[in-house]
C-alpha cells in the first residue's frame, strides 16, 4: 500500500428536494434527487503517526473535531482500534455551509481513502453505515452521480445518469443553518411517506428529469423558509430564469442557487450577469469522489 493517497470530492446539488415528515430521531424523511457537479475539493492523505492532523486551505474551517474529514478519521480509529495516524491536506474549492455537501464529500473521501491507507479492509456496507453516522448526505457522496434518495437521504436508488448538463451556481455570501431550516415553522411538510414507494410528486419529478423537462423536475420545499428570511435569494433565482435558464432552484438548505443552461457558453453568459455574487460554471460528473494520485 502507498503511504500517500489523493482524492477529490465533488459538490452535489439537489435537483429536487421535498420534506415528508419529522422522524422520531429528530431528522426528517425526505425525497430528493442528487447530482454531483464539477466543483471539487482536493484531499491528500499521508501516513503519519499516531494522531490525525488536518491542514486546510480555508481559514474559516475548523481543523479539529468539528471538521468532517477529521471526524471520519477519528470514527474509523475508534471503530477498528487502528492506531495508525494520518496527515490530511484539504484544499477547499467548494464554498463552506453552502448546501453543496462540501464537508460531506470530504468525509466520504476520508472514509474511503483511510480504509485503503490503513489497510482496514472494511466492506462498502460498513463504510456506508459509518458514513451515515457522519451526516445524512455522506452515503450519497461516496457514490455520486444521478441518484434518487429517501429516508434521511441515505436510501439510494440510481437513476439514468443525467447526460452532460451545464449549470451556473450562484453563491450568496450568507451562512444558513440546515438544522434551523429543517425546524422552521415556515416549512410545510408534505405528510407521512406512502407505504408502497415514492410519492406521486417524486415519481413525476424523476420522469420529468429522464425527459430533460427541467422546469417540471426542479423543486425545493426548503426555499419556502429560506426565501422568507432572505428575499435576495428569491430575487436571484428569478434573475436566473429571466436570463433564460431552463430551470432554477436552491440546493439543499441553501444558500447556493443553480440555473440550468443550454450549453457551457450559455452558462458563462448567465454567470457574468451576476456581478454582485460569486458564481461557478459546472457540469455533471458521474462520481462523488475520485482517486487522483
Ligand atoms: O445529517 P446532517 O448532519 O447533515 O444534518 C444536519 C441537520 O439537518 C440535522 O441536524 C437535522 O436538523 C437536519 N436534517 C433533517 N433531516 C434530514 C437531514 C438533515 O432534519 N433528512
Amino acid at each position: 500500500m502507498p503511504d500517500r493517497i489523493a482524492y477529490c470530492s465533488y459538490a452535489k446539488i439537489n435537483l429536487y428536494l421535498d420534506v415528508l415528515n419529522r422522524r422520531r430521531d429528530g431528522y426528517h424523511n425526505i425525497e430528493t434527487i442528487f447530482q454531483t457537479v464539477s466543483l471539487a475539493d482536493q484531499l491528500i492523505f499521508t501516513e503519519a503517526g499516531p494522531g490525525i492532523a488536518l491542514e486546510c486551505s480555508a481559514q474559516e474551517l475548523d481543523e479539529g473535531a468539528t471538521n468532517l474529514a477529521y471526524r471520519a478519521g477519528k470514527l474509523l480509529q475508534e471503530r477498528t482500534g487502528c492506531s495508525r495516524g494520518v496527515h490530511i491536506h484539504l484544499d477547499k474549492k467548494i464554498p463552506v455551509a453552502a448546501g453543496l455537501a462540501g464537508g460531506s464529500g470530504n468525509a466520504a473521501a476520508a472514509l474511503v481513502a483511510l480504509n485503503q491507507l490503513w489497510d482496514l479492509g472494511l466492506p462498502d456496507a460498513q463504510l456506508r453505515e459509518l458514513a451515515l453516522e457522519l451526516g445524512s448526505d455522506v452515503p450519497y457522496c461516496m457514490v455520486g452521480g444521478t441518484i434518487a434518495a429517501t429516508v434521511r437521504g441515505e436510501e439510494l436508488t440510481p437513476l439514468p445518469p443525467l447526460s452532460e448538463t451545464w449549470f451556473v451556481l450562484v453563491h450568496p455570501p450568507i451562512a444558513v443553518s440546515t438544522t434551523r431550516v429543517f425546524n422552521s415553522p415556515k416549512l410545510i411538510l408534505r405528510g407521512n411517506p406512502p407505504a408502497g414507494g415514492p410519492t406521486p410528486a417524486f415519481r413525476g419529478a424523476i420522469e420529468a428529469l429522464e425527459c430533460r423537462d427541467f422546469a417540471r423536475a426542479v423543486f425545493n420545499i426548503l426555499e419556502g423558509p429560506v426565501f422568507a428570511d432572505y428575499p435576495r435569494l428569491a430575487a436571484a433565482e428569478e434573475r436566473l430564469l429571466a436570463e433564460g435558464c431552463l430551470a432554477a432552484g436552491m440546493s439543499g438548505s441553501g444558500p447556493t442557487l443553480f440555473g440550468i443552461c443550454l450549453s457551457k457558453e450559455d452558462a458563462e453568459r448567465v454567470a457574468v450577469t451576476f456581478d454582485d455574487f460569486q458564481t461557478s460554471v459546472v457540469t455533471t460528473v458521474p462520481a462523488g469522489i475520485e482517486r487522483t494520485d
